[in-house]
């Protein structure tokens, strides 16, 4: 055998994996190959194997004389639309794609390569969790992930599609990356398994209805989008990338738009004049804003009365936070606040500019809001906003009344331009509520009652129920006809490119986690 020959064969042993007969069982539970989805997520062609010919450390538990090139984990590079990434698939049949102390290893080495060369890092995670047979060294080898997970938060970004069982402590690399996708029915994410459960609690569960896509992008948060299959899942991540700048030293790439700048939204002046109590959806007016109507949403299923995603301006990335009335009437309540805090602390790290669209009646109300910790969640969303420092605009479409007004980037926490429909409400309440609360004495002893409320209810109107009250005090900076938004936020952002603030020298602030 020839020098050239003999690394041929140690290149095929190790893309062989774990063998034709767990590649098929793999197959056959509608999973795609290690390798097989490198090739569907990378730019054909790209993909650069590393460590190829690392071996399984392990020598316990039937894993003497067991190595296995590669370890159960593929990693490298390749690039996306031509943009370098660094990339791990864990190979399930390997041991289960099992983390072993080589296999924590090779994803560290890719890891700290991302870091070093400020590119995007994406895992692809298929694994049974810490391998059993090395004990602590793969306990320890998850703890070296997440250390360099969250050194690299903000840095680069970071994405994980789940295209399997997550189990265990392993859910937390993936939980401190920026963005988790996950695949339908395939894919599941616990801390303890439906047998664990049973013993400790009692309940009755299975792996779908405990951890599944669903379950994860609509209840507990933890998936920010979901796909049919993997295919669809890389192309997802795909398009996600391109809103995203390489790291947070970089802008994100101006896409040229045939989407005209000067464009007017007359359909938006129908929102503007509808009746304050009537809901629509937000995204109609993030679809007429942005280019060619293009938004890619994040976080999709979960807390739904508010809107958070990607959209261009005029080729410019840019991350929305919008209420929706549709839901929970665009309240904010302690999901939303979660969910939108995180968003805004994302595009801030990555110099993506926010807009903000604002028709919020205020926080919802109930005991479960106040027991479960409004206060400390919804603070989470006031901070983030104040800490951001890229560009920031924000439009009131309609309501914009007490607290909420405030968080939902007002002037006050350094909005750089702030703007509302002629048919904007600002104000601590409601007419309605205001009203009842300022003159229950007199309304009860009015000879009629209706009629005092009403004409205190115009007055109220006439007076707080309108933008003028704050463009008179400078608290807005412009009101602007609904039409012309999308010509009027180019602009906006287009003057917002140099702005430049340098926050206090300090360690870092406390957000209330
Ligand atoms: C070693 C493992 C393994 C593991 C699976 N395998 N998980 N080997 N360590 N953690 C092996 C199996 O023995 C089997 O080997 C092969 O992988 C495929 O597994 P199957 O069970 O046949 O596959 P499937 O039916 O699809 O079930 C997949 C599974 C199940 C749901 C993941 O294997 C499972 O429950 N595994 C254990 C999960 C777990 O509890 N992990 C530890 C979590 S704690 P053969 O040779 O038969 O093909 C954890 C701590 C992290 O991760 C801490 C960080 C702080």
């Amino acid at each position: 055998m020839t020098k050239t020959e003999e690394l041929l064969k140690r290149l095929q042993r190790a893309q062989a994996g774990g063998g034709t007969e767990k590649a098929k069982a793999q197959k056959e539970k509608g999973k795609l190959l290690a390798r097989e989805r490198l090739d569907l997520l990378l730019d054909e062609g790209s993909f650069r194997e590393l460590d190829a010919l690392v071996e399984t450390k392990g020598r316990e538990f039937g894993l003497e004389g067991k190595g296995v090139p590669g370890d159960g984990v593929v990693t490298g590079t390749g690039t996306i639309h031509g943009r370098t990434v660094c990339v791990f698939s864990q190979d399930f049949t390997v041991m289960g794609g099992s983390l072993g102390l080589a296999h924590a290893e090779k994803i560290c080495k890719v890891l700290d390569l991302a870091v070093r060369i400020r590119a995007p890092m994406i895992g692809l995670c298929d694994s049974g969790g810490a391998r059993i047979q090395e004990g602590v060294e793969s306990l320890g080898g998850y703890a070296e992930i997440f250390y360099r997970n969250v050194q690299a938060s903000g840095f680069i970004p970071q994405i994980s599609a789940i295209l399997g069982p997550c189990a265990g402590g392993a859910v937390y690399s993936p939980a401190i990356t920026d963005f988790v996708f996950m695949v339908e029915n395939t894919s599941f994410m616990f801390i303890t398994g439906p047998e664990v459960i049973k013993a400790a609690t009692g309940e009755q569960t299975d792996f779908e209805s405990l951890g599944g896509a669903h379950v994860h992008a609509t209840k507990s948060g933890v998936a920010h989008f979901t796909a049919g299959s993997e295919q669809d899942c890389f192309r997802q991540i795909q398009e996600l990338l391109g809103y995203l700048p390489q790291n947070g030293e970089e802008k994100p790439l101006r896409i040229a738009s045939s989407d005209n700048p000067s464009r007017t939204s007359p359909e938006l002046e129908k929102i503007c004049e509808m009746d304050s109590k009537k809901p629509y959806r937000v995204h109609d007016v993030i679809w007429e804003i942005a280019d060619a109507h293009q938004f890619l949403e994040v976080h999709k299923g979960f807390a739904e009365n508010i809107v958070v995603g990607f959209i261009r301006l005029n080729g410019e990335s840019v991350g929305v936070v919008a209420n929706n009335p549709k839901h929970l009437s665009g309240a904010l309540d302690i999901s939303a606040s979660e969910k939108a805090a995180r968003f805004v602390r994302f595009c801030d790290a990555f110099n993506i500019p926010l807009l903000t669209l604002v028709d919020v009646p205020g926080y919802w109300p109930g005991v479960t809001q106040e027991h479960g910790g409004i206060i400390r969640h919804g603070a989470k969303l006031l901070y983030a906003y104040s800490q951001a420092t890229v560009p920031k605009v924000t439009v009131i479409l309609r309501k914009a009344y007490g607290g909420a007004y405030d968080v939902m980037s007002s002037k006050h926490i350094r909005g750089d331009f702030n703007f509302a429909w002629p048919g904007a409400e600002i104000a601590v309440m409601g007419p309605q509520g205001a009203v009842e609360i300022l003159y229950s004495k007199e309304i009860k002893t009015s000879k009629d009652p209706e009629k005092f409320k009403q004409d205190k209810v115009q007055e109220y109107t006439r007076k707080f129920a309108n933008p003028y009250y704050a463009a008179q005090r400078g608290f807005l900076d412009e009101v602007i006809g609904a039409a012309q938004t999308r010509p009027r936020l180019i602009q906006a952002f287009e003057c917002l490119r140099t702005k430049r603030v340098e926050p206090l020298k300090k360690r870092h602030g406390n957000i209330p986690l």
